[in-house]
């Protein structure tokens, strides 16, 4: 039988053993034996998992001791910080709104983040294991605190919590997160996450202009409710979407910004055409691909003004939006914003409004049949800007939202509209597209016919933006 003693393994393999050995409390032998007999047991029958009492231990029993993620060439690598507040929820979708932006995120949980979410659902999320302790053997071995600091193109911290600010502003270094924060010389932007009293106290605005003072990039607080039952006001963390857009702005040009000096307009939302002062005709659009075209035309670098109907979706970061609620206010908002590069028109605008709408409100009448409601067309703002002979963008971009026959009636609104481009999609009840959050696309341009995968809104709205990018800036869509 073969043998082989722990002297004849090479240097770093008996240096990880040996680490490894001593975060168990074991000798070497016997960590070799333990491996063994793990091994020839085979992984059925492996004893489970202990359950961790300890936050290193859960580190330390991780059947993953090397943890090193391919990053695919032009990605760019995060590091995000997830501090302890019941905001940290919301970093874990923070990491997928990442990931979508092709970034590579790895994650460093504090001891108070993990009173919230747990290190396997950040680590599942992000691809990669999440780190927790200082001196931890495993991850020290892996990468340890100053690779963690280094390795990566930008640090994020949500939530930001004032504990951990004040260790930013203060230097302090006695954990796994305010190690690496004080160790990077990588750009560091943090989404503040507190009560409004805290955020207010003269302490943390100290601490606040100290970290902007070092050059710590911020986005929020915004203002909102609280967790806590009956607190509102600035204090509650940035959506993660906005803190999505922020990470990406701190890449600049770098990141790839094709739409740098481009102004767009982008129409969204459906509109309100009123009945009497309290009523109105409306329809189901969420404003949801518009809003995410918007906000993927901005991250990509263009002057954004988005025109929104009355919606129920945040404003997306970095666009200026001009707010209306009917088609003809959305018509004037549009043609105000001119000139522009291009145009989307994602809107669902009324196809029509009441004739005249009531000054009160339209009373019942008992033993009468209801007033018929007279109603006149609305402009139609996407053909009205296509067949302008001034300013007309140079790429205009309309929607079909069909319920039958796609793309025939697609192609023969192209024509009719006169615009460039029309995004085609089918909006019948079964989809659940309209209002939901995927959709599934048509391009259609004088040149044929494109059929997208489905996807999600904000990936119709990154590949649109895309090839806008492409179209303005000579090459051929
Ligand atoms: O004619 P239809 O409503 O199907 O056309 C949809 C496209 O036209 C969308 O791009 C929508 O934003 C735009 N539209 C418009 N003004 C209207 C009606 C539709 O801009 N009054």
């Amino acid at each position: 039988m073969a043998s082989i003693t722990i002297r004849q393994l090479d240097e770093s393999l008996k240096q990880q053993l040996r680490l490894r050995a001593a975060s168990h409390g074991r000798s070497m032998e016997d960590e070799v034996r333990t491996i063994l007999r793990a091994a020839a047991v085979g992984p059925a029958e492996a004893p489970p998992a202990r359950a961790a009492t300890r936050r290193n231990e859960r580190v330390a029993e991780s059947p993953v001791l090397v943890s090193k993620p391919i990053v695919p060439a032009g990605h760019k690598r995060v590091l995000l910080i997830i501090g302890g507040g019941i905001a940290a929820y919301k970093s874990l979708d923070l990491i997928r709104r990442l990931r979508e932006r092709h970034m590579a995120v790895r994650c460093i949980l504090t001891a108070a983040a993990q009173e919230f979410i747990t290190p396997l659902a950040a680590g599942a999320l992000a691809g990669e294991r999440a780190f927790t302790d200082l001196f931890d053997a495993a991850s020290e071995l892996d990468v340890g605190h100053i690779r963690l600091a280094r390795d990566t193109d930008a640090i994020v911290v949500a939530p930001a919590t004032a504990d951990l600010m004040a260790k930013m502003a203060g230097g302090h270094a006695n954990d796994l997160a305010s190690a690496v924060l004080l160790a990077t010389n990588r750009p560091i932007l943090i989404a503040p996450a507190m009560n409004p009293a805290m955020w207010a106290n003269g302490a943390t605005q100290r601490n606040l202009a100290q970290l902007m003072q070092d050059g710590v990039v911020t986005v929020g607080p915004n203002a909102g409710e609280m967790a806590e039952a009956g607190e509102a006001g600035l204090g509650r963390m940035a959506e993660p979407l906005e803190i999505a857009s922020a990470t990406e702005a701190l890449f600049g040009d770098e990141g790839g910004r094709p739409l740098a000096g481009k102004r767009i307009i982008v129409t969204s939302g459906p509109t309100h055409e009123p009945i009497d002062p309290v009523r109105y005709i409306a329809n189901r659009s969420s404003g949801r691909q518009g809003h995410a075209i918007a906000a993927a035309a901005a991250a990509a670098g263009a002057k954004v003004v988005l025109v929104s109907g009355p919606v129920s979706i945040p404003d997306p970061p970095g666009v200026r939006i001009v707010k209306v609620e009917s088609a003809r206010a959305m018509f004037e908002a549009v043609e105000t914003a001119l000139p522009a590069d291009c145009a989307v028109f994602a809107a669902a605008v009324a196809d029509w409004r009441v004739a005249t709408p009531g000054s009160e409100k339209i009373k019942k009448q008992k033993g009468k049949a209801p007033l018929p409601l007279a109603l006149v067309e609305n402009p139609d703002i996407l053909a009205t800007i296509s067949h302008r002979k001034v300013k007309r963008p140079p790429l205009v971009v309309g929607f079909a939202a069909e319920t039958e026959n796609v793309i025939e009636n697609a192609k023969a609104k192209l024509v009719r509209k006169g615009c460039d481009w029309i995004v085609a999609n089918d909006v019948s009840p079964e989809t659940g597209i309209m209002g939901g959050e995927t959709n599934s696309v048509h391009l259609v341009t004088a040149a044929g016919v494109e059929t997208w995968p489905p996807q999600s809104k904000d990936g119709v709205a990154r590949a649109l933006v895309a090839r806008i990018a492409n179209a303005l800036t000579g090459e051929q869509a």
